[in-house]
């Protein structure tokens, strides 16, 4: 007799669950990366504030906001003012478009 399909969904459905769970983790491993090796980590940590606002902070701030990463993608690379208190974010002209979109999302993420 072949395997009951009950059988083997039981199997793989957990394991889809475990792969994507895995999948995601190892992305934000990257974006923390991408992070550090950007020094966004001198003057940011994901939860405490240090010389800008804490990452969670800016995820709690625009969550639910549907233009934020793109935003967020606008501040990184051009610097922001005036939004979190009185001290400057640089500008990060030479951060690839795609890198800020990719560490605006990780950001975002943050919970
Ligand atoms: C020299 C210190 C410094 C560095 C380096 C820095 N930031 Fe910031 N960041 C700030 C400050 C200060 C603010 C608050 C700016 C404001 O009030 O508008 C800020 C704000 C932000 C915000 C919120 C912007 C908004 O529109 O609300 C994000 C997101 C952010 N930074 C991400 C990054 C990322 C990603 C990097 C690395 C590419 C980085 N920062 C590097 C100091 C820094």
């Amino acid at each position: 007799m072949a395997t009951p399909h009950f059988v083997r969904a039981g199997v793989l459905i957990p394991w889809a669950m475990v792969m994507a769970a895995v999948g995601c983790a190892a992305q934000a491993q990257a974006s923390e990366a991408l992070a550090r090796k950007n020094d966004c980590l001198g003057c940011h940590a994901v939860a405490t504030k240090l010389v800008g606002p804490s990452y969670k902070e800016v995820a709690a701030k625009y969550a639910g906001q549907a233009d934020a990463q793109a935003l967020l993608v606008q501040s990184i690379r051009n610097g922001s003012v005036g939004k979190w208190g009185d001290l400057p974010m640089p500008a990060h002209p030479k951060l690839s478009e795609a890198d800020a979109k990719k560490l605006a999302a990780w950001v975002l993420n943050l919970k």
